[in-house]
């Protein structure tokens, strides 16, 4: 296999960034640096990436996909004794969760033991684009919130982005933000005069919560792993 795409199994990177880390000599196959990312390699190699070995494709890291039911918190531990959705998914690793959702927020919540790509998809500098379903309070929701929504909302910690806004009932609206402060679309929300009732993630970047069910969890595909590695396409 592709010495990149080899790298890239192994969840060190997408295949573009494992292209440039062979480029950039921070790669040695067998102790010598390396600077083909085609260079033909197989599982009995010994590879390194800044002198750390790299296990061998397809056992890197994982990716799971939670669907989060209420009440359940995202830290990886409660100092209330709370469920935390760490204990809803059955792994053999110790995972965490790849950003925060609100106790009573249900909905996608992905958790991993990539510490890269957990930070790559949450600091804010990737803009990965979240979704929403909010049923609100004071329906029906109106163009006026609806465009106020649209062109950023000002709120104590300062002037939201835009989000892109969808009204799908009278009281209910799908939201797209790609930051994410603290209970941002409850406060956006209650800024144009609608409170949220509840609120459910529907999307992740490139990922659905699609039919699973609350409390379910699955693995994600390489495929899909490869996706949201390779960050949003906008
Ligand atoms: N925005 C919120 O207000 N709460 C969440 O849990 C996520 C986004």
């Amino acid at each position: 296999m592709r010495l990149a795409k080899h790298l890239a199994h192994a969840g060190v990177a997408s295949r573009r960034a494992a292209e440039q880390l062979v480029f950039a000599g921070r790669v040695t196959v067998g102790g010598e640096v390396v600077r083909d990312p085609a260079r033909d390699v197989g599982d009995a190699d010994a590879i390194a990436v800044d002198g750390r070995p790299v296990g061998a494709a397809g056992h890197g890291r994982v990716v799971y996909i939670l669907n989060k039911p209420a009440g359940v918190v995202s830290t990886a531990h409660d100092t209330h004794g709370r469920r935390t959705v760490v204990d809803l998914v059955k792994a053999e690793r110790r995972l965490y969760p790849v950003g925060r959702l609100d106790a009573d927020t249900t909905g996608l919540i992905l958790l991993t033991d990539d510490g890269e790509l957990a930070y790559r998809l949450t600091h804010p500098s990737f803009e990965v684009p979240k979704t929403y379903r909010a049923v609100v309070r004071n329906p029906p929701v109106r163009e006026p919130a609806l465009r106020r929504l649209r062109q950023g909302v000002e709120l104590e910690d300062g002037r939201t982005s835009p989000a892109k806004v969808r009204r799908i009932g009278p009281g209910e609206l799908e939201l797209t933000i790609h930051e994410g402060r603290k209970r941002q679309v409850r406060r956006m929300c209650e800024a144009v005069g609608h409170r949220v009732e509840s609120l459910e993630r529907l999307a992740f970047g490139p990922l659905r919560l699609g039919t699973l069910p609350p409390g379910g969890h699955r693995r994600l595909t390489p495929a899909e792993v490869e996706r949201l590695r390779a960050g949003p396409r906008r």
